[in-house]
């Protein structure tokens, strides 16, 4: 029998005899002495084998990288000079008295302390990959995240209700993952994107304060921090205010960063959606950054230079600077890298203007100014840049100019790239909340109006009527909570009653037929005393990969897709055999090629 995990022995045990299980993750022969480190999911402890004990040594000598064992033995110190602080069990060793080999293993594709592997080679070997201390200890981590939200939402007094996952497809604004019924030959159910109209209709249904945490699936292009498959903390509520269901998701946030990460998390700020996007570009700002946009689009219409001014008349255009404290020892090299990372995002240029002398604000020969663009600017333009900015000697001013997407797009990023690089991002944990949201967003391509957060959102008092007569004025009661520049959750109120509903619905072009055919099932129930009810997610996946300090959410998921939304360790999705597809009554328009990794 098991006595301890390797890992938690320490200085407690000495003298006595234990009995620890696990993997030899390290095996080394020290002339007649041979040494293993034994590894179980509380970390490493070394063994001792001494030719003293034959058997057990035979045993050791046989044995490999991963081998399980099971070794019984002694807790003694480990000699002066040999320990390891930095391990609960680095002070001890175990002086084998017997061992046993319960399984053997192949040579691992790779050394499980390898630091330097790639994506496809991990993500293939998940299996591997996964005995990895990190990848053992954000998985905990999400356990410990997952238990603390339960137990905060269940004494808020929420619970738990499952939705299904063959459903009607939920529009979030991805495409569909459909499911084909064999039953009903030609249908499909779509896996849902999010449980939004089924915790809706909970509320109707009167269960008052729902909690989940579920799949959700959406077949989008996927990012560093997508998936198409991911786990929200989905939470709705009726009677309450936004005010009231974000002070209930902001104490959740808090308490959990403390019981966590013994983290206390300071003040949430509140920022609207126009604010965030005129200072930041962005509707997710990094506020560890203390950098942001100056306006200069009004200053520029009165200017001759055509970049500035042409982007400054349009409609639609807009002409920011950003300001670089110390900016000016900033070489030609790096200046022209940045003009090419903006040129990512559309950017056709990237102006901009060291401040070398600000007592001397002029655009000729003498000027304390050093830029290619200042010869084409007027004083008064200078001195107005400079004091809106409040650039002094040695910053940069950097410029973009452009359709106002494309400037809050590049200029966004180039904030983001800058400040972390520069180091001007404060180690602090920055949260905020987004609030104030449009109801639509124009999508150029279509020309037509899309829901900036989802179709049941409800428009902000006094809105109502805008949203027949100037849907890009109408504000929603949506809110998003952003930490360190990421959206990890988002909500609203809703509509509660049909008729907004349906007006939103034809706002969005959704003809009554198509309204009653897609959402009869929402409008009817809507019909029935629909509470005023309102609710929020946060993506689980984003939440842990933040707390966990990952560079993407593959790892803080067991087993993720790819960024071509694949899984390599299934060769999922896969073709399937003509009778299947028979039963299913499909068939293929072209023949699936074999699956490439
Ligand atoms: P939304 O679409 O904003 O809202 O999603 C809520 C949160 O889920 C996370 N998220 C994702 N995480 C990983 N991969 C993805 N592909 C992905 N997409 C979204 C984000 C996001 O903030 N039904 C509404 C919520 C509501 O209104 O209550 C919804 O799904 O962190
Ligand atoms: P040009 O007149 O194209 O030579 O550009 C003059 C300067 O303005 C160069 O430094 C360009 O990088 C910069 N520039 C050009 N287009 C833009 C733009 N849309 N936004 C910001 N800077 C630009």
């Amino acid at each position: 029998m098991r006595t301890d995990y390797c890992g938690l022995i320490d200085k407690k045990y000495l003298g006595q005899t234990v009995t620890v299980k696990g993997w030899a993750h390290r095996r080394r022969d020290h002339g007649g002495v041979i040494f293993i480190d034994l590894r179980d999911r509380e970390g490493l402890v070394q063994v001792v084998i001494d030719p003293d004990t034959p058997e057990a040594f035979k045993t050791a000598d046989g044995s490999r990288n991963e081998f399980v064992l099971s070794v019984t033995g002694i807790v003694r110190e480990r000699p002066a000079g040999t320990a390891n602080s930095k391990m609960i069990s680095g002070e001890i060793e175990i002086l084998a008295k017997e061992i046993d080999v319960l399984n053997t293993a192949a040579t691992p594709p790779f050394q499980i302390d390898d630091e330097n592997l790639s994506e496809n080679v991990r993500l293939t070997n998940r299996v591997i990959d996964l005995r990895r201390p990190q990848m053992q200890k954000n998985l905990r981590l999400r356990y410990r995240v997952a238990m603390s939200v339960r137990r905060y939402l269940d004494r808020q007094g929420f619970i738990d209700i499952e939705t299904p996952m063959l459903t009607r497809s939920t529009p979030e604004g991805a495409r569909d993952y459909l499911v084909p019924s064999r039953v009903h030959p030609g249908e499909f159910f779509a896996l849902p994107q999010s449980p939004q109209l089924f915790k809706q209709l909970l509320m109707v249904a009167g269960f008052d304060r729902y909690y989940q945490i579920t799949k959700c699936f959406r077949d989008e292009d996927l990012r560093a921090d997508r998936q198409p498959e991911f786990t929200q903390i989905d939470i709705e509520t009726s009677f309450l205010s936004e005010a009231e269901i974000m002070d209930i998701t902001e104490t959740m946030t808090r308490e959990l960063f403390d019981e966590v990460l013994d983290v206390k998390l300071g003040d949430f700020p509140r920022m609207t959606y126009a604010d965030a996007m005129f200072l930041y570009g962005s509707d997710k700002p990094d506020l560890r950054i203390p950098l942001a946009f100056t306006e200069l689009t009004d200053l520029m219409k009165n200017e001759t230079f055509k970049v500035f001014r042409a982007a400054a008349d349009l409609p639609n255009g807009r002409v920011v600077a950003l300001r670089i404290p110390g900016g000016a020892s900033l070489t030609r090299k790096e200046i022209d890298e940045y003009t090419q990372f903006v040129a990512i995002y559309g950017a056709k240029g990237l102006a901009y203007i060291k401040v070398n002398d600000a007592t001397r604000l002029s655009n000729g020969e003498d000027s304390g100014l050093q830029s290619p663009i200042v010869k084409f600017l007027s004083e008064a333009a200078l001195v107005e840049i400079v004091k809106r900015t409040g650039a002094v000697d040695g910053d940069l001013i950097f410029f973009g100019a452009d359709k106002t997407k494309v400037v809050n797009e590049a200029i966004g990023a180039l904030r983001l790239k800058i400040g972390h690089e520069k180091g001007f991002a404060v180690k602090e944990w920055k949260p905020l909340w987004v609030v104030d949201f449009p109801m639509f967003e124009h999508d150029e391509e279509d020309d037509r109006w899309t829901a900036c957060h989802h179709p049941f959102t409800a428009p902000k008092p006094g809105h109502e009527d805008l949203l027949e007569s100037d849907p890009g004025a109408c504000l929603a009661r949506a809110y998003d909570m952003v930490l360190n520049g990421w959206e990890i959750g988002g909500g609203s109120i809703r509509i509660h009653r049909a008729e907004v509903q349906e007006k939103v619905f034809a706002a969005l072009n959704i003809t009554p037929e198509e309204q009653q055919n897609k959402f009869g099932f929402l409008l009817d129930n809507l019909k029935f005393g629909a509470p005023p009810h309102g609710g929020l997610a946060f993506g689980l996946d984003r939440l842990v990969t933040l707390m966990a300090g990952a560079e993407s959410i593959r790892d803080v998921i067991a087993f993720p897709k790819t960024q071509r939304a694949q899984c390599l360790l299934t060769n999922a999705p896969n073709a399937v055999d003509d009778k299947q597809l028979r039963e299913l009554n499909l068939r293929l328009r072209q023949k699936a090629e074999p699956a490439q990794a």
